[in-house]
């Protein structure tokens, strides 16, 4: 079958300008909201400086093995995951567009975040939270309904923002990986870790830092005999490099053809857990700061994870420091744009998916992304609601979908030539360090086998116990019901006839490979 018409105007595929702004966009996909408001508090949860070990074992030998891993098929096969996976195996189409729409749940309330983090920057000017924070942002901002009940009533403090956050991602990726996504990252990143880092020093010389430091890194060694805390590093580490979903395979399938990748993978590994890690000293030495002025010890602060900590737990500390409102607009805006540059990369797995599938041009991909989800954004995110529908779905998308997606990638990319020593071959021919042998076991082997048993036993508990303490209608509809949404979609898609004309057949023609 000819896979081009003659007349078709041949596109070639967009790629990054240089390495450089490769490695710059897929550190700002890795660092985002999981590192500033979930790494603390998993840390101190799970064994204070003890967690550092089961974490740098999940980094070692999981994190930076299955980043390789995406990186070889992205860059071997040269296309987003659904038309990756489909030049390896006709069935691996599936799985792609499962990738494709596990961002897409995640896009519409990570996106949530980003605007009530925008909204807090202009709140911390005059500390509009008052001297309760927790029932400003939990009444008087979200206007949060029971958690058995579901609202449609929209709230404008959230939605207008939202639809502003929606209109600057999607007019970036609309301009394309170079002249969007790298020049977007090229501007945020260094931001964010300039005001980042004067953010940590000023915390750092707050009276009580370093008691909260001492809460924060003191090890309990005894958390390394239980499971349930090297379950946290993995689940932690998964979350926080954004694998295990096709983000960096998307990410890597823009790359020329000579670049080295294993290098820039330990690059981004390495900065990722750096920036976590500066974020936990951050946070815990503020956190001391108010145990301190509290007259309390650390180890009886409540609210140290999530967004509690940090639309709760820091407007407080906001309030009760010298030059809180200037502490203030540096920790929003720190989320906003760490939160910005990891949406750019949901956002380009949809996109960069209908561009290979339908050879829409960016404009187009990300209209034809970009309605349905800011309507869907709105609709559950943006309402009174909200914040108990972004938990459900937060919970079950990351515990159930995206761990079901990485066991299934890495039995996928194990089974399916060119298998993985094939795709070791790949990469060491073109990048330094040369990956060894034993990575074939562990993707292959290690890997899905500790997934596969923490998604089992996450679908035990959430089966028995449901989540949290939320109705079990709203759990249905939204837990289960974002998983299931995300299958449905991705068969239908999957059905879809392809209308690119260069990529009808899934053989790999040369000019592709070039
Ligand atoms: N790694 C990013 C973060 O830590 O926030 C991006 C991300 C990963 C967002 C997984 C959402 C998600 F479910």
């Amino acid at each position: 079958m000819s896979t081009a018409a003659p007349t078709a105007k041949r596109r070639t595929r967009d790629t990054w300008t240089s390495q450089t702004g490769f490695l710059l966009a897929a550190i700002g996909s890795a660092i985002g909201l999981g590192n500033i408001w979930r790494f603390p508090g998993v840390a101190y949860t799970n064994g204070g400086g003890a967690f550092l070990v089961p974490y740098l074992v999940a980094l070692l030998f999981a994190g930076i093995p299955i980043l390789w891993l995406e990186y070889a098929v992205g860059h071997k096969f040269r296309g987003t995951p659904p038309w990756a996976f489909r030049r390896m195996s006709v069935k691996g189409e599936f799985l792609g567009w499962f990738c494709v729409f596990i961002c897409f749940v995640i896009i519409t309330y990570y996106a949530a975040v980003v605007a009530w983090s925008s909204s807090y920057v202009v709140y911390s000017i005059n500390e509009a939270w008052g001297n309760d924070s927790k029932t400003f942002f939990l009444s008087s901002f979200l206007g949060t309904v029971g958690s058995d009940e579901f609202s449609w009533t929209p709230v404008l403090a959230v939605s207008v923002p939202l639809l502003l956050v929606w209109v600057c991602t999607l007019l970036i990726v609309s301009f394309g990986v170079s002249k969007g996504v790298e020049k977007a990252n090229k501007v945020f990143l260094p931001l964010l870790v300039v005001l980042f880092l004067a953010l940590v020093v000023r915390a750092l010389f707050l009276p009580g830092a370093l008691e909260g430091l001492n809460a924060f890194f003191t090890p309990n060694w005894s958390a390394l005999t239980d499971s349930k805390v090297w379950i946290e590093a993995f689940a932690q580490i998964f979350f926080s490099l954004s694998v295990g979903f096709g983000i960096m395979l998307t990410y890597a399938s823009y790359l020329k053809k000579n670049s080295n990748v294993t290098g820039t993978a330990l690059v981004a590994g390495f900065a990722n857990s750096s920036f976590e890690i500066l974020a936990g000293i951050g946070v815990f030495s503020a956190l001391g700061f108010m145990a301190h002025t509290q007259g309390v010890a650390v180890s009886d602060l409540q609210g140290l994870r999530g967004p509690i900590l940090s639309f709760v737990t820091f407007p407080k500390i906001i309030s009760m420091m010298p030059g809180g409102p200037l502490f203030g607009v540096l920790f929003f805006s720190s989320l906003v744009l760490a939160g910005i540059t990891s949406l750019l990369s949901l956002l380009q797995v949809v996109s960069g998916a209908l561009q290979d599938k339908f050879a829409m041009q960016p404009i187009k991909a990300s209209l034809v992304m970009g309605i349905p989800a800011t309507v869907i954004s709105l609709a559950l995110f943006g309402t009174r609601s909200g914040l108990n529908t972004l938990d459900i779905v937060d919970n079950f998308i990351n515990n159930v979908g995206v761990v079901g997606c990485a066991v299934a990638m890495t039995l996928f990319t194990a089974l399916v030539r060119p298998r993985l020593a094939g795709l070791r071959k790949h990469l060491n021919s073109v990048s330094a360090p040369a990956i060894p042998p034993v990575w074939d076991f562990l993707v292959g082997i290690v890997i899905p086998a500790v997934l596969a048993f923490m998604l089992i036993s996450s679908l035990i508990t959430s089966l028995r116990e449901g989540y949290d303490e939320y109705a079990t209608y709203l759990v249905t509809i939204f837990g289960w019901g974002s998983v299931a949404f995300a299958l449905i979609a991705s068969a239908i898609l999957t059905l879809v006839p392809w209308s690119h004309p260069q990529r009808t057949s899934t053989t790999p023609t040369d000019q592709e490979m070039a």
